[in-house]
């Protein structure tokens, strides 16, 4: 395997890679590598175009196409635009598309513009989160399941909400549901770590009162500042994020200056909890159209 210079960024998560081309696929094995201890890389200045973007993408395993219900970037079936003036911006903490049964497995983002201030994304270890729970609390999330949905009550921005309201209507446009365990086991490393997130609506067998506050109480161990990492654009910038371990947060903080990503996502396998069971489908379909690791 070639070397790589990694520098941490994070105390818990990130590194920046430094040196490396992330064009070259001589580096992959090293990149993974990387990838799968620190969970988010930062590649500065990679000026990456969209067909680099999928080549480098396409390196962890077959891709999604961009979204099973938003269109792609015209011409670019597996990009999806991230455009924060057509009402795009993700300011929830979220794990990228667990509302259906095999989600992403590595998300990439490459900003195309960046605003002079805020437009930031933050990155939480979710693993870490779960190791800081206490052990009565984590023997009771490694018991639980929870139902992730695209269909719920979001807040729409103040700026541009017109559109963020058309954007919302196209994003729930087949109503996804879907079982997953409350703590993932990593499919490669074996880590366990929370898999909750925006999309985790309700907890299996429980209420909507008591889902949502045995999930705030998870969720806010996930979003520890000890457990995130900043990411501060700059144009061409490449990030990559392992999304089984994951969660992220776009701040919606740049008023109506542009903001502009392209996302490539990687298919991912069908998560599976603590007692080796499966995610499962409860409503909406395979999402074969989306992803090839639903088949
Ligand atoms: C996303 O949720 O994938 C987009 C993140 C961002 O806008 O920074």
């Amino acid at each position: 395997m070639s070397s790589l210079d990694v520098h941490r960024i994070g105390g818990r998560i990130g590194a920046e890679v430094v040196g490396a081309d992330p064009r070259d696929p001589s580096v992959f094995e090293a990149v993974n590598a990387a990838l799968l201890e620190h969970k988010a890389l930062v590649f500065r200045g990679a000026d990456l175009d969209d067909e680099e973007q999928i080549d480098f993408a396409s390196r962890f395993g077959a891709l999604t196409t961009a979204h099973p219900t938003v269109p792609s970037v015209e011409g670019q079936p597996n990009i999806l635009p991230v455009d924060g003036e057509e009402g795009i911006r993700s300011n929830q903490w979220h794990t990228d598309v667990t509302f259906v049964r095999t989600p992403p497995k590595v998300s990439t983002l490459r900003a195309l513009v960046v605003p002079p201030y805020g437009g930031n994304t933050l990155i939480a270890n979710s693993a870490a989160a779960y190791r800081d729970l206490p052990a009565e609390l984590r023997e009771f999330a490694d018991r639980l399941w929870a139902v992730h949905t695209n269909d719920y009550d979001y807040a729409l921005p103040r700026v541009n909400p017109e559109k963020a309201a058309e954007y919302r209507q196209v994003f729930v446009s087949t109503r996804y549901r879907t079982g997953h365990p409350v703590v993932r086991v990593h499919p490669e490393t074996g880590e366990r770590g929370l898999f909750i997130g925006g999309f985790a609506q309700r907890v299996v067998g429980l209420n909507g009162s008591e889902s949502r506050d045995i999930l705030r109480i998870l969720q806010a161990y996930v979003t520890r500042p000890e457990n995130i990492l900043r990411v501060v654009w700059n144009p061409g910038d490449l990030v990559v994020f392992d999304n089984r371990i994951t969660q992220h947060y776009a701040p919606d903080d740049y008023g109506d200056q542009p903001r502009r990503l392209h996302r490539v996502t990687v298919a991912g396998n069908t998560p599976v909890g603590v007692d080796g069971k499966e995610s499962y489908v409860i409503e909406g379909d395979e999402a074969r159209h989306y992803t090839p690791a639903a088949a």
